[in-house]
């Protein structure tokens, strides 16, 4: 089965031909960073536009790379959500009209579905496993029971983790988005010079919070301000360390409900874009090995938004003979799990 995969619900207009033996036949992005920097976040009026300019050629890409005609292409997949409307929206509406014109089902992916299945286009991984879900809008524990099938251990009360390192990196004037440029300074920041807090720490659960840690990092930055730029790689440093203390106590508890569930099935995965960071990486892979768990996270460029994983959702769900109609609309909330397939 050979599925081609549309996202467009942020930042970046993404297309991706991935077939059922998990190999990516080709991929096209273009990034809307550049557009976004000098408001320092996504302005959706901005994205949309990008999206309509765009999504065409990236999409063509995709299918040229792939040496493919359109003909050997089994279906089309597009993000219906959650995500910024407008672009959605773009995506949504040429997977549809390839798919009206191609005569190929249509489906469309929740980007959540998207990130959560990816380890398993990078790695052999089976059902069920436990993943941290990392991303500019979510962060969450959950088990991975099959493609749409998740049970939610627990999540973000408050902001999400990527917010938390977007905000970070605005504040310490890194720019958007705060994450990559963050990890890239700490490297040579002390991660010990500022003892920042640890929110629900010792709580019986495995939510997070990280809107007081952010307002530490603000604290912290007032109380020093002008920063030198050796402030700023400490304070980078700190807020890193601090979130991979964060993880690592949150992460004991999601282990052990998600055991309750599956004694027998010691996967660990992450993904979304902040499982980019090589620090939360290695942390994740301490944990993993203390556990007796093994850990599977994509590389880092399928762990940010991209196409393959909406391409491969799409596979997943086709596999089980999921479809969808095209009075599906695009949605800016789609809690994971609210299944609305069609067979
Ligand atoms: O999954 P993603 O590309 O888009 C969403 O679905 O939100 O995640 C984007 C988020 C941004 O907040 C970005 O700052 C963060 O991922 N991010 C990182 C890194 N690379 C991207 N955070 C920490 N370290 C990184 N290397
Ligand atoms: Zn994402």
């Amino acid at each position: 089965m050979i599925v081609l995969g549309i996202e467009t619900s942020c930042d970046e207009t993404a297309a991706a031909v991935v077939n059922s033996d998990r190999k990516i036949l080709s991929e096209s992005i273009y990034s809307q960073i550049k557009a976004h920097e000098e408001y320092l976040g996504v302005v959706p009026e901005l994205a949309a536009r990008s999206h309509i300019d765009h999504c065409s050629k990236v999409i063509k890409d995709a299918i040229n790379k792939a040496n493919l005609s359109i003909d050997q292409i089994d279906a089309i997949a597009a993000t219906a959500g959650p995500g910024l409307l407008g672009g959605l929206l773009v995506g949504l509406t040429t997977a549809k009209a390839i798919s009206l014109a191609a005569k190929k089902p249509f489906i469309a992916i929740n980007h959540l579905d998207g990130h959560a299945l990816t380890p398993r286009l990078s790695h052999k991984v089976e059902f069920p496993y436990l993943l941290l879900l990392i991303s500019g809008g979510h962060s969450m524990f959950l088990a991975v029971e099959g493609p749409g099938q998740y049970k939610l251990l627990g999540q973000a009360i408050d902001d999400a983790l990527g917010e938390a390192f977007d905000k970070t990196g605005r504040l310490l004037g890194l720019g958007y988005p705060g994450g990559p440029a963050i990890e890239k300074i700490a490297i040579n920041g002390d991660p010990h010079r500022f003892i920042l807090p640890h929110p629900l720490k010792g709580r019986n659960n495995c939510d997070f919070s990280f809107s007081g840690l952010k307002t530490a990092v603000r604290q912290t930055a007032e109380k020093l301000s002008p920063l030198s730029f050796k402030d700023r790689e400490d304070i980078a440093a700190s807020f890193q360390y601090t979130i991979c203390k964060i993880i690592e106590e949150r992460l004991k508890n999601a282990i052990q409900e998600y055991l309750i569930y599956h004694p027998n099935a010691r996967r660990l995965a992450a993904s979304g874009g902040v499982a980019s960071n090589g620090m939360i990486r290695k942390t994740l892979q301490n944990i993993a090995n203390k556990n007796n768990f093994n850990l599977f996270i994509p590389e880092p460029k399928l762990c940010t938004d991209n196409g393959a994983m909406i391409a491969w959702a799409g596979v997943e769900h086709r596999l089980l003979g999921h479809k969808s109609d095209y009075s599906f609309d695009v949605r800016s909330r789609w809690p994971l799990g609210e299944n609305c397939y069609e067979f």
